[in-house]
């Protein structure tokens, strides 16, 4: 293998590629440049094309256009089989007649990989998901989470320089999951190979990637950290996708610094992802953590105040580590505010409360943000 062969292995790249379903397009534009040894995420709701992208680049669809990339090589023609990359499934997908080492070892011996190679490869894959002791099992005898560490052995025992995965933990438990999650991400680190992991959760894709594209209709909308898409969501679909948000409706003033509304005003000093003209009605969004409340002071001047607005604490919701507080305003949807465990204000329900945040903490978006 040549030098540069070798920098490129598990590089991916999608080069404008469209894929279309009778009139839908699946996929539109697409253009992703995926480091090798990279964790990316594919974020999106369900029906944005993430699974149609994942099967262009195992090969399972041919893009109607554009190119792909796989280790600096196109793949165009390629079956799957062919391709240096090995899919794990939400649904495992594992022969129920087969043991787990058969399951595992299957791949190799349609290869016609001798059987040495093949027990050692198998072996070897088992051991990177702790599964070792239950090589004898049939699947019918393991946990969901069981099943899907031998699908996950049955990838990498291909030794595949991109491993693809198509929400491979949607179908388990909130608390497996999360453990799940852990073990990915430690295995991924330290196999160093790409993964390309597709989700609809966004907790999970922020918790566990190196990056996320966030997906709608069919096409990247923001590909950046974890951090970048929570801090600086790039559109009010982004804003609302990831995390809790609260929105205002208003009116944009200054170029958006200010944003007017019958109940509140919002100054904002971040810099706006789109030029936002004057007048033009625009969407301002608050995260709950970024929402302080105070007992309101009867004196408080009525009217329409800047960054502050009262209402009616409606509830407290303890969430473990958080408390979610609302906050009932007459003439709008609540405000959601939250705290963590330590630094929750202690207001009874019923008290009159005056929400207040920063102008470092209000983002500003245009409210058709569908331009195409
Ligand atoms: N084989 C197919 N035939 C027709 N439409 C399809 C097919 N596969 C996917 N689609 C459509 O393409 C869009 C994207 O689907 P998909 O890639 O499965 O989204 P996701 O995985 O993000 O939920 C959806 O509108 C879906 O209905
Ligand atoms: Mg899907």
């Amino acid at each position: 293998m040549k030098d540069s062969d070798r920098a490129e292995r598990g590089a991916v790249r999608l080069v404008d590629v469209s894929k279309r379903f009778d009139q839908t397009f699946a996929v539109r534009s697409f253009n992703l440049q995926v480091r090798p040894g990279e964790f990316l995420s594919l974020l999106g709701p369900s029906g944005c094309g993430k699974t149609t992208t994942l099967r262009m680049l195992s090969g399972f669809e041919t893009p109607d256009t554009g190119e792909i990339l796989i280790s600096g090589k196109s793949v165009a023609g390629l079956p799957p089989y062919k391709r240096d990359v090995n899919t794990v499934f939400q649904a495992y997908a594992l022969f129920p007649h087969m043991s787990v080492a058969e399951n595992v070892s299957y791949g190799l011996m349609q290869k016609h990989v001798a059987r040495g190679e093949i027990n050692r490869r198998v072996g070897e894959a088992l051991e990177m998901v702790r599964m070792v002791s239950f090589a004898k099992r049939s699947p019918k005898q393991l946990s969901g989470g069981q099943q899907q560490r031998v699908a996950l052995a049955r990838a990498l025992v291909n030794q595949p320089s991109v491993l693809l995965l198509d929400e491979p933990l949607g179908a388990l438990d909130r608390k497996l999951r999360e453990e799940m999650q852990i073990e990915l991400k430690l295995l991924q680190s330290q196999l160093g190979i790409t993964f390309i992991f597709v989700t609809h959760d966004q907790e999970e894709a922020l918790s566990m990637s190196d990056r996320v594209a966030v997906m709608n209709e069919g096409e990247i909308v923001q590909l950046d950290t974890p951090d970048t898409i929570y801090e600086d969501p790039n559109s009010a679909f982004v804003a609302g996708f990831i995390g809790q948000q609260n929105f205002f409706n208003g009116v944009a003033q200054e170029q958006g610094r200010l944003v007017t509304n019958e109940l509140v005003n919002l100054s904002s000093s971040r810099k706006h992802s789109q030029i936002i003209a004057n007048e033009s009605n625009v969407l301002a969004s608050v995260r709950p953590e970024t929402i302080s409340l105070q007992v309101a002071d009867n004196a408080a001047t009525h009217g329409v105040s800047l960054n502050r607005i009262e209402g009616e604490l409606a509830s407290i919701a303890h969430l473990g580590d958080s408390v979610q507080l609302i906050i009932r305003v007459p003439g709008r949807s609540e405000i959601i505010s939250k705290y963590s465990r330590s630094d929750a204000p202690n207001i009874g329900v019923g008290t009159t409360v005056s929400c207040s945040w920063s102008d470092l903490d209000v983002h500003v978006y245009p409210t058709s943000t569908n331009e195409r």
